[in-house]
């Protein structure tokens, strides 16, 4: 590729939709990121130290997990106070610096936001099972049980680990739900009061300025009213397009048509924003359930994760699928999201046996196709997985399942279910010093260091123009220059290239940028379309354009520019009112 690792982003270009459908996001999981206050835990102020690190790689929004006051039980996806920062992460004063920060560098930030549950050391839950007529007692779900002595579960509801979701509370004789842990109960979301509450959340942190919310599993807030047994199932367990798993259909647990409702109604209070922000859901299904959050003509939710990129073999015809079914479920203006890694699941180098020309690929992949990309942090130098023993894990996940042997835990790693969530969290290595500047060198961070941190870290990254590094750096740029690539419309093309190659067309108005990722490891020949004026390939950062055919070297992506846009893709981006 031709533009130089070390030049600076170009300005972010005027679009002509709103800045969210075209945006890159960044995830920063705070805890692993940068510790600034020497505790060995990631804070705001480390995340604020590594702006200009984000800023000059490129990416565009920030998107952080919780960083809200918690006993820390399920590392801040358990709150007891929901507009206040945790001291372990610094005080909202760091906050607003950061956002200022973020701000002043044109960047975005969006936030985690836990609407369906709180810590069970929350005031609100301490006063609500503090007896049966206090007045926070209806803020929770609380039910008696199936049997006249008060025993037996109310229902047969799983939650969604598996496990049994409701939890005895011996002081009050009843029992309360919770969607995930069972120190995260559910919010009842049925009373007013609870969603006046949560959504002065919203209002709360969309007031101080941020450009988004991540709505944690946003897809369990409403549970039938009925409370009826949820249908049982032959399935053992549930996969990114289909919940249904441990043995029932959640069909009064998750994806209630309240809690689609509740889409419409958020989509609503964001858009009174001005600038505009937007909220991107955790919700699972298949691309029809997905399709519901974000409503039939994009009055729902702007943007949902669409969870099976992980699961899907590296393969031209695994991700053509993919593409295809994407750009059927979220055809232009709607954009789909495309996410290989986060703090749940296995990291992407895992599935790609840590080859870093298979991470340049599905990087190329990732910044060039139709949607909005979320880059894991580490990402960008092939951070990998490591495994840690559940034994030794600090996941309350790991905790809970400490009983499965290593080898099911494999294979179900294998299968993008992480038991041991540690492992996909490992403190990001910065520099090859002993805590890999992570924390200082006094300090031991609060997991341990990959252990090839001394080599793939980001110093060693920083000036090797053929490094994973500098790839990202490169596409994100390229991304940001050539609207056909940031706002274009898509075509997968399916002729006249091998099965290995995967192939697609991205055009707007006088551009197209042409896309060929080799899937294989053998070399193949592709045929260059005609007027490339550019090639960047992923192998180096200086590539001859020529014309005709050209061989890709194995693992070897390309994207040909070319001036003369051709005939417009039939559903091309922009052809339909924006909302
Ligand atoms: C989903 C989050 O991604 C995960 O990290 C968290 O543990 C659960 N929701 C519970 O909030």
């Amino acid at each position: 590729m031709d533009e130089p690792a070390g030049t600076a982003p170009p300005p972010l270009p005027a679009l002509r939709g709103p800045w969210w459908r075209d945006t890159t996001v960044y995830h920063v999981y705070p805890r692993s990121f940068a510790d600034g206050n020497g505790d060995g835990v990631g804070d705001l102020p480390g995340v604020i130290a590594h702006l200009d690190y984000l800023e000059h790689l490129g990416v565009e929004t920030l998107w952080l997990s919780p960083f809200f006051r918690s006993p820390q039980a399920d590392f801040g996806y358990d709150i007891t106070d929901h507009t206040d920062v945790d001291p372990s992460h610094g005080s909202l004063a760091d906050f607003v610096h950061l956002i200022d920060e973020v701000h002043r560098r044109g960047m975005k930030l969006v936030l985690d936001t836990v609407l369906n549950h709180t810590s069970i050391e929350h005031p609100w839950f301490t006063a609500s099972r503090s007896g049966r007529d206090d007045p926070k007692r209806d803020w929770y779900i609380w039910r008696d049980g199936q049997r006249a002595d008060g025993r037996g579960r109310p229902n047969n509801w799983r939650n969604m680990l598996g496990g049994r979701g409701w939890h005895h509370d011996a002081g009050t004789d009843q029992w309360y739900w919770a969607s995930f842990l069972p120190f995260q109960p559910d919010l009842n979301w049925r009373n007013p009061d609870v969603k006046a509450a949560m959504l002065g959340v919203v209002r709360h942190w969309l007031d101080l300025g941020v450009d988004g919310l991540r709505l944690d599993v946003f897809n369990a807030i409403f549970k039938d009213a009925s409370f009826a047994d949820n249908p049982r199932s032959l399935r053992p367990l549930p996969t990114g397009s289909n919940p249904e798993g441990f043995f029932q259909r959640p069909l009064h647990t998750l994806d209630h048509r309240d809690t689609f409702a509740l889409a419409r109604e958020l989509r609503g209070i964001v858009d009174a924003y001005d600038p505009p922000r937007f909220v991107v859901g955790e919700v699972m299904g298949a691309s029809g359930v997905l399709r519901e959050y974000v409503g039939a003509a994009g009055e729902g939710l702007h943007l949902v994760f669409m969870f099976d990129t992980m699961g899907t073999r590296f393969s031209a015809d695994g991700f053509r699928r993919l593409l295809a079914d994407a750009e059927s479920a979220f055809p232009a203006p709607l954009q789909p999201t495309w996410v290989f890694s986060n703090h749940d699941r296995p990291r992407a180098m895992l599935r790609l046996g840590d080859d870093p020309r298979k991470a340049k690929l599905l990087a190329m992949l990732q910044l060039t196709v139709r949607g909005v990309p979320f880059i894991y942090y580490g990402e960008e130098i092939g951070l990998s997985h490591v495994e840690i023993p559940a034994e030794l894990g600090l996941d309350p996940i790991a905790a809970r399942f400490r009983w499965v042997p290593r080898w099911l835990a494999r294979r179900l790693r294998g299968r993008g279910i992480l038991l041991n969530r540690d492992e996909c969290r490992l403190p990001m290595p910065w520099t090859a010093a002993k805590h890999a500047g992570f924390s200082r060198d006094d300090v031991v961070p609060w997991l341990p260091l990959d252990p090839r941190s001394g080599t793939i870290n980001v110093a060693a990254q920083d000036a090797d123009p053929a490094s994973l590094l500098a790839t990202y750096r490169r596409l994100l740029r390229l991304r940001r220059a050539h609207p056909a690539l940031h706002r274009g419309a898509m075509e997968l093309s399916s002729t006249g290239q091998s099965a290995a190659v995967l192939a697609y067309r991205r055009v707007d108005d006088s551009e197209s940028a042409h896309v060929m990722l080799n899937m294989s490891d053998a070399t193949v020949d592709v045929e260059l379309p005609v007027g490339v004026h550019a090639l960047h390939s992923t192998i180096g950062p200086c590539v001859e354009v020529t014309t005709g055919r050209r061989r890709l070297a194995p693992y070897e992506g390309i994207i040909s520019l070319s001036t003369d846009a051709g005939p417009r893709p039939a559903a091309a981006a922009g052809t339909r009112p924006l909302r």
